[in-house]
Parts: structure tokens; sequence; C-alpha cells
């Protein structure tokens, strides 16, 4: 099984290609190794990666023109798709939206093209699994988050992307028959995090006895994902049969978070635990683009994938902590 991963030196796309090669599948992992954060830590969790034999990996930017034609001629072998690649991050939406329209909409776009290809040349070609995010909910009432909610009214222009992505979608599977999972992740969080997310921000500013950030007053509540529990779900999506919708639009979407919100306090106590250190909090008001609260409805998504999160915040957070002063020395 060959399958290609982008943005493969992202967090969630580096865990993922590490998964499935200790599966033994062949992967072709692609990243543009942007500077949105700092590509040593994106280069890092490469090297994670080049020790399997059945790795390779190319830099190249898959939103650009020349794309789809280009890497249909260089990887017409492609079984499975996995479309992690993007430009994340949701306050950094609001000072650059080009680069959003650039990477999540053209990107998208240009790997539904690549997956129509694979459908014309190879019979084999078996599904394609793209990351949508919590963020499409926008500033919906009711909660937890489900599925069958409306998601039409993003507060933050990354939300309204990553929705965009999930009707181009619809269309293609519709039109081409290209079997698609969208995956709507809750704010994930483990080892090789992001920088610009709070475990990392948080963790950073206490060990450095620096004030950290706390908006709205810390009156937030979020429903932290672990990484490992994320990985569990993509690969249960790539197994996940779609022949029930296949005279409509084989494409369905999933929730795949951790279905027990936590208030933003009690999380910062449980990162000062594992820090062994107290936190210095400046409260803030609210940030335009963000929500209230995050908290996935997951009923669906274990039903259909199987998917049960396992691991809290009393295990993941230390976890976190430990991969950090390591890394940082
Ligand atoms: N981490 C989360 O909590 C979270 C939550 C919801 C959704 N998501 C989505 O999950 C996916 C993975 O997120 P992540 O946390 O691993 O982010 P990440 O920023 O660590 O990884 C994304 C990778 O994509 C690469 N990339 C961006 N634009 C590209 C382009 N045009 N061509 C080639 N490579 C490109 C980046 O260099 C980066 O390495 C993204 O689609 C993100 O929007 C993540």
């Amino acid at each position: 099984m060959s399958t290609l991963v982008t943005g493969v030196a992202g967090f969630i796309g580096m865990h993922t290609a590490k998964s499935l090669l200790s599966k033994g599948h062949h992967v072709v992992g692609i990243d543009n190794l942007n500077h949105y954060y700092d590509p040593r830590l994106k280069k890092a969790r490469l090297t994670q990666l080049e020790s399997f034999d059945e790795f390779s990996f190319l830099e190249t930017d898959f939103a650009t023109q020349s794309f789809v034609e280009e890497f249909t001629e260089t990887h017409p072998q492609i079984d499975q798709v996995i479309h992690l690649g993007a430009q994340a991050g949701v306050r950094n939406s609001i000072d650059k939206p080009q680069d959003y329209m650039k990477s999540n909409l053209s990107g998208q776009l240009n790997i539904l093209e690549y997956c129509r290809n694979l459908i014309e040349k190879n019979n084999n070609f078996k599904k394609l699994i793209y990351a949508s995010s919590s963020s499409v909910y926008g500033a919906n009432a009711k909660i937890p988050f489900s599925t069958n909610d409306r998601s039409d009214h993003p507060v933050s222009f990354y939300g309204a992307t990553k929705k965009a992505c999930e009707v181009m979608t619809h269309s293609y599977a519709s039109l081409y028959k290209i079997p698609s999972i969208g995956l709507r992740f809750f704010t994930v969080y483990g080892p090789w995090g992001r920088p610009d997310m709070s475990p990392y921000l948080f963790t950073k500013s206490i060990l450095d006895g620096e004030e950290i950030n706390v908006f709205n007053n810390g009156n937030m509540r979020r429903d932290f994902t672990y990484i490992d529990d994320i990985v569990d779900g993509v690969i249960a999506a790539l197994e996940k049969n779609l022949s029930d919708c296949a005279n409509i639009a084989p494409h369905k979407i999933f929730n795949l978070g951790n279905n027990k919100p936590i208030k933003l306090m009690d999380y910062i106590r449980i990162i000062e635990k594992a820090c062994s250190k107290k936190a210095n909090l400046k409260l803030l008001p609210m940030q335009p683009g963000d929500v209230l609260e995050t908290f996935a409805d997951i009923e669906h998504s274990t039903e259909e994938l199987g998917f049960s999160p396992k691991t809290n915040l009393d295990e993941g957070i230390p976890r976190f902590v430990e991969w950090f002063r390591e890394y940082h020395k």
C-alpha cells in the first residue's frame, strides 16, 4: 500500500506517517517546510521518519499551478492520500488570509485534481482522507458540536477555508466518485506539537518564568485530543467502507475530539504540575476569531470508525512536557 501524506513535516503529518511506516506501508511525504513556525522543528520531525526504508520525502508546494501535472507524472501509483498539509492557526488567519487562501483552497483543489487523475489512471485508488477542523462550527451555541449541526457560519477565516475544503471535496466526490473522508480535529496536542498552540506556548512561558496570555480572562473550555488518539482515528478512516453512500457522493465527515472539554484554568494547573512551576497569568479580553468552547460529539465517529480516545490530559500533558524539555535541552 503506497500512501501520500501531505504536510508530513507537520505535527499530525509526522505522527501519522510514522504510524503507517511502523505498519509496513510505503509512505511518500511532501511538505514545503514553510516558515509559519521554526522549520528546524519540521526538519527534526522528518529525522523521525528517515530511518524507515519505506519513506521518501519531497520538498514541494502543493498549492502551485504546476503541482498537479508534475506530481501526477512523477507519482501515478499512489493508492491513498492523507492530506494534512495546510496553513493552520486561527489567529494568524486574521493577519495573513492570503496564505490560507493559497495553501488551504488552491492546495485542496490541487489535491482533489491529483486524486481525480489517480482514479483515472489507477483502478486501485482507495481513498482521500483530509484534515478539517472544529473551527467550522464557529460560534455554535449548541454543544457538544455534532456533524449534524450547521457549520456554515465560521467566525475565523481559517474556519471558513476549512468549511470550503469540505464542500469542495463533496463536489469532487460526487463528480468523480473519489471516496473521501474529512476529519474535524479538535485541538490536538502531544510530543512534537506546534509552537503556535497553547500547550507549547504555556509550557515555554512557565519554564522561562514569562507571562502567559490568558484570553477571555480564562473563561473558555477546550476539547484537547492527544495525538495518538487522533492518529488512531486517521488510520480507522482509511479502513472505513463508504459503499453505503457511493451512489450519491462517497464522502463522509467525522469529528475527532476527546469529548471531554476542560476549563482553561484547570488545564493551566495540569501544565503547572507537569512543569513543577507556577504560571504567571496575564488576563486578557477575548481575541477576534476565537470561540468560547469546543466540545466534540463523537457518537457518530465511535459508531462508524470505532473511534474511542484513551488519553486524558493528566497523562498526555506530562508526556508533552517531557518531550519539550528534551527537545529544547
Ligand atoms: N493541530 C491541531 O490542533 C489541528 C486542529 C484542527 C485542524 N488541524 C488541521 O490538521 C492539519 C495538520 O495540522 P498540524 O497541527 O499538523 O499543522 P502543521 O502546521 O504542523 O502541519 C502542516 C504542514 O503543512 C505544510 N504545508 C503548509 N502549506 C503547504 C503547501 N502549500 N505545500 C506543502 N506543504 C505545506 C507545513 O509546512 C506544515 O509542515 C492541518 O490541515 C490543520 O489545519 C489541526
